[in-house]
């Protein structure tokens, strides 16, 4: 009786039309299989029920309860039971399998609701808190919500899910060392990222731009190399600061706040990879101890977003400052020693990694103790030069009981035996270290790379590359003719230079961020783009709930200009998802659905000087709107 009533005023009270019970099933990443089974149950009328054996998975109950009561306003008891004692009322049963599921693996479960309750089942505490959090998705989306969330109905649908991760290493890269983000930001980001499964964040935390991490060893990295001249703008075209410009902005994590990041994000089943980036992006580090670069000379300063290294259209790029260290000078190795030292003792991961990307090498060319180096080590190119460095750091590392791992460059000259590969630069460093039977993670820059604009350039902060959420939805971490069992998975990299703050932060992660997390968690086989947008559409209201943003940029109208066989502009305008209408004017004013609607290419009229473009669904706008000046277009499409 008393759920027919509550049934009956959700019909009354909610905008949507439907109770509760119908809304969506949707969840990211999309389960190995999943059954609707009917009728399901009310969470509040629940207990949370662990057997006595399985205590310890009291710690993901108190943290699925820390949800609950956030939204619901009361905690659910929980009741440790002796094993198969029959429940009287629903409960939500938390239960190691005994004897183990081989299918499961260490961070698969099962979960079976229905009107007795829900049964998560996994081999290991990982599988039941994925399971957990696959729950948290099946209930309404104000379970996001951060106070008490009123009228609503904790209805758990009826499903029957098996559920296990096709990669186990799901990371995201997160780039501290740009701009600075504090602990409770980082604890924060951990929360976001593991309600999609990963299990694994990078801290990239040094930089030119910043050294994030305490060594209590050689306080000056902090001391000097955390601060630097505070600039808000197009990071990259900051002019030079002044030699008595106030260094205030800046921070860095202590090793006491790097433990609390580390306890916090164990709970939650993510490992942190540490990322120390040399011998190159070392001029925070420089900026300390100026006498390990091969210009010892130089005044260093940390840099504050003014551009000092060129990417000449073809050729190597180069340095105005040497930002690298000198793989010559036994002070470096010391340096490394001290700082793998610390970072070894304080990060329980397995791996380190020691970045090695992008390298200038204008100086090094010219250092006669590089050329000493050579010569004494029978080096026959600054490839090689490279190599000899990083097989130096892996000696390092390995020393301290850790595994490396680097960007796909460490592969130039020759790879450390035992160094794991991060491949960026597309997939062939990737591809190339698998086939020499190397692990590798793939984080390829045209599929992974968040910080790259999601949206027309006209109406995103401004990135050098563009990377759509329907490309970033056809990552597929192992290349034709690789052994899988060398791809240990992948992540997607936020490099932060144009990220100043976490609303922004999670606009660029979310919802790219789902579309790796399916893509290093559910099969193959099962990829559907239109299905994930519908998911996606439903997790940005759990998202409006949660009070994280994201980007609606999938609405957005694309801007396609290209140059006719006349030589003149032509503009195509599409959308990265199915049925949206295009409205457009070139007459300077906004359009809406009264406007032309787009049918096909555009040939702009002689004089005008903008086009303006906007998206509707349904009647209703959707999109947000474009305006391109007509001149920009033509330089898109290359007319002079
Ligand atoms: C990189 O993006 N430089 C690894």
């Amino acid at each position: 009786m008393k759920r027919i009533a509550v049934s009956l005023m959700m019909l009354v009270f909610t905008h949507s039309g439907f109770c509760q019970s119908e809304s969506p099933v949707a969840i990211i990443p999309q389960p190995v299989s999943l059954e609707k089974t009917g009728a399901g149950f009310h969470l509040n009328e629940a207990y949370i029920r662990l057997f006595k054996e399985d205590k310890d998975l009291s710690a993901i109950a108190e943290q699925f309860n820390n949800r609950i009561k956030k939204a619901m306003g009361v905690a659910l008891e929980i009741n440790i039971v002796e094993e198969k004692r029959a429940a009287k009322i629903p409960a939500v049963t938390f239960s190691i399998i005994k004897g183990g599921n081989t299918k499961l693996g260490k961070e698969g479960y099962t979960l079976k609701s229905s009107t007795a309750g829900v049964v998560i089942e996994a081999n290991e505490p990982a599988g039941i808190y994925y399971g957990m959090q696959t729950l948290l998705q099946l209930l309404p989306k104000q379970i996001e919500a951060k106070s008490l969330a009123s009228a609503t109905t904790w209805e758990v649908p009826g499903v029957l899910i098996t559920d296990y991760p096709r990669f186990g290493w799901r990371g995201l890269m997160f780039d501290v060392s740009r701009h600075f983000f504090t602990k409770g930001e980082v604890m924060d980001f951990i929360d976001q990222m593991s309600k999609y499964k990963y299990n694994l964040l990078h801290l990239h935390l040094t930089d030119d731009q910043g050294w994030r991490i305490e060594i209590k060893s050689l306080p000056k990295l902090t001391e000097v190399g955390a601060w630097r001249v505070d600039k808000t703008g197009t990071f990259g075209t900051f002019s030079e600061p002044a030699a008595d410009e106030p260094k205030t902005y800046g921070g860095f994590f202590t090793q006491a706040d790097m433990k609390e990041i580390i306890t916090y994000a164990q709970a939650r089943y993510v490992n942190i990879l540490p990322e120390i980036d040399v011998p190159g992006h070392s001029m925070a580090a420089l900026a300390a101890y100026p006498d390990l670069s091969t210009t010892p000379g130089q005044p260093y300063t940390v840099n504050a977003g003014n551009r000092f290294m060129i990417w000449p259209p073809s050729g190597h790029f180069y340095g105005t400052i040497d930002n690298a260290l000198n793989p010559a000078n036994e002070k470096v190795y010391e340096l490394l020693d001290k700082v793998f030292t610390e970072v070894a003792a304080l990060f329980p991961f397995e791996y380190i990694h020691m970045g090695g990307d992008e390298t200038a090498r204008n100086f090094w060319e010219k250092s006669d103790d590089i050329k000493a180096l050579m010569k004494r080590e029978n080096l026959k190119d600054l490839n090689e030069v490279q190599s000899y460095f990083v097989k130096r750091v892996e000696k390092i590392i390995s020393s301290k009981g850790k595994k490396m791992i680097g960007w796909d460059e460490i592969l130039e000259g020759g790879l450390a035996p035992n160094a794991a590969v991060m491949s960026w630069r597309g997939m062939k460093g990737g591809t190339e270290a698998a086939k020499a039977g190397h692990e590798v993670v793939m984080s390829p820059s045209t599929f992974a790379y968040l910080d790259y604009m999601q949206g027309d350039a006209a109406i995103e902060p401004p990135v050098y590359a563009t990377l759509r959420l329907r490309t970033t939805y056809q990552f597929e971490p192992v290349p034709e003719g690789v052994d899988p069992k060398f791809i240990k998975g992948g992540q997607a990299n936020i490099w932060t230079e144009q990220i100043y703050n976490t609303r922004h932060l999670q606009y660029m992660v979310w919802p790219r961020g789902f579309a790796i997390a399916e893509s290093l968690w559910s099969p193959k086989e099962q990829r559907n783009w239109d299905d994930f947008v519908k998911r996606t559409e439903v997790h940005f209201q759990r998202l409006n709930m949660a009070g994280v943003k994201y980007a609606p940029s999938l609405y957005d109208p694309i801007v396609t200009a290209k140059k006719d066989s006349n030589g003149k502009l032509a503009i195509d305008l599409s959308t990265e998802i199915e049925g949206l209408d295009i409205y457009y004017s070139f007459d300077n004013s906004s359009p809406d659905n009264f406007y032309p609607r787009y049918t096909t290419t555009l040939v702009p009229p002689k004089d005008a000087v903008k086009l303006r473009v906007i998206t509707y669904r349904g009647g209703q706008v959707i999109g947000r709107e474009l305006t391109i000046l007509i001149k920009d277009l033509q330089t898109r499409a290359g007319i002079k």
